[in-house]
């Protein structure tokens, strides 16, 4: 007779739940210093950052290593305005969505797309292992194939990227058809900044594993996009604005959050995995958000998040819940001009440089990520044809 185990077997391993905890991988890219509520880009605190150093600039410090000299700026961004065209199969493939269909959807079908339509060419853009080139290539093309869906969704013909703006400038030319005030764009490109990277997050860690087996970049960055949608990650921001546009008025805050929380609902853009202090991007965008959103919706932000703070420290004691980056993001994006099915996206195309970032860093030094699973099922089951069963 076969040896058998039976579910009550204890494992010889722990199992952290969600791996909390656990140690995925070397980076030298970014730390998330939860205790402390700090953030550091290759050794360069956020808020060394945030305002200071552009999108671009971030971008070369996370992929290279160092921030650009002005010569190695102007060279890099030559790179990324050679790159921003759509082949023909990547716009095809987004008209032939459904207008209706969600951005983080048509994004992930693009990257998708782009790969395949890419790799098909046989010169070694995305069907070889991941290098700089290939990361330039996909950050300068996700923004366009956002604005790209959006246009056709409305109606609109896709507009040409233009040379001379940056990663802000551009997204929201090509998204609008007007080139963008500096009221406009500078918030979007902090933004960017801020979201660039953040340690082994879900979406990330789900890039690294895919790179891990040899795989090609737009299989890394499709399978990352589709973690970063969930609500639990990326897609928290637009329902920060749903939140937000139903409490409507100061008076019906409180209301509003018992309710939620009555019936277990979690306040969107509050908690954190890592952070158990306020999150430092969190801190930045509350700044921005009450320079550039609509005074009486910062307002709303501002009370909602009080009151909300209050009654997660009543409710939830000791669980050290505290605002995270979705939270201002809602209204950074909203001030921008961005609709709420965009805001997720908009993450995504910060998240592409990190995302790529750590791919390179995993293929430099790779083994494959493999790990293992608790067994909790039967072992001793024997087979009744189905006629006998
Ligand atoms: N509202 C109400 N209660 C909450 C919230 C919240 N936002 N977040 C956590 N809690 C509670 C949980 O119910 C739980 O309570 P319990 O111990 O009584 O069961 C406790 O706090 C711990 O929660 P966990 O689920 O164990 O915490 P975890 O680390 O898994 O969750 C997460 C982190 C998913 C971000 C969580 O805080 C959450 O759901 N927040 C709301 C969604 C959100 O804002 N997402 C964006 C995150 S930022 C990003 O990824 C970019």
């Amino acid at each position: 007779m076969m040896a058998t185990a039976t579910a009550q077997t204890p494992s010889p391993l722990p199992k952290p739940e969600g791996l909390e905890g656990v140690v995925a991988a070397s980076t030298a890219l970014s730390h998330v210093f939860g205790e402390e509520g700090r953030l550091v880009y290759r050794g360069y605190d956020i808020h060394e950052l945030a305002g200071r150093a552009s999108f671009e600039e971030v971008a070369h410090l996370l992929w290279v290593g160092h921030l650009p000299s002005h010569t190695e700026l102007v060279d890099f961004r030559a790179r990324l305005a050679a790159n921003h065209d759509l082949p023909p199969a990547v716009l095809a493939s987004l008209r032939a969505l459904p207008p209706t269909a969600a951005p983080m959807d048509a994004l992930r079908t693009g990257v998708s797309a782009l790969g395949a339509a890419e790799s098909a060419r046989g010169d070694g853009l995305f069907d070889e292992e991941p290098d700089l080139d290939e990361a330039i290539a996909l950050a300068a093309r996700v923004p366009a194939i956002l604005a790209a869906f959006f246009r056709l969704r409305a109606g609109d013909e896709p507009l040409p990227a233009r040379p001379d703006l940056n990663t802000a400038q551009n997204y929201l030319y090509q998204l609008f058809g007007e080139v963008p005030s500096e009221d406009h764009w500078q918030p979007l490109d902090t933004y960017l900044v801020l979201l660039a990277d953040h340690g082994m997050n879900a979406s990330t860690f789900t890039a690294r594993v895919i790179a891990s087996t040899g795989s090609d970049l737009c299989s890394a960055v499709t399978g990352a996009v589709g973690a970063l949608k969930g609500p639990l990650h990326g897609g928290a921001p637009s329902k920060v604005l749903d939140m937000l546009n139903e409490i409507g008025s100061a008076d019906q805050v409180d209301a509003w959050l018992q309710s939620a929380l009555d019936q277990g609902q979690r306040l969107m853009g509050f908690g954190h995995r890592v952070y158990k202090a306020e999150d430092p991007r969190a801190e930045v965008l509350r700044g921005l958000a009450e320079r550039a959103s609509d005074p009486a919706f910062f307002a709303l932000s501002k009370t909602t998040e009080e009151r909300a703070l209050a009654m997660l420290e009543e409710r939830k004691p000791g669980r050290r819940l505290y605002t995270n980056v979705e939270f201002y993001s809602a209204a950074v994006l909203a001030a921008v001009g961005l609709p709420g099915d965009m805001f997720t996206p908009t993450f995504a195309v910060a998240r592409t440089v990190g995302w790529s970032a750590h791919v390179l860093e995993q293929v430099a030094n790779n083994r494959l990520i493999r790990p293992q699973s608790e067994f909790v099922g039967p072992t001793d089951k024997t087979f009744v044809p189905v006629d006998a069963r």
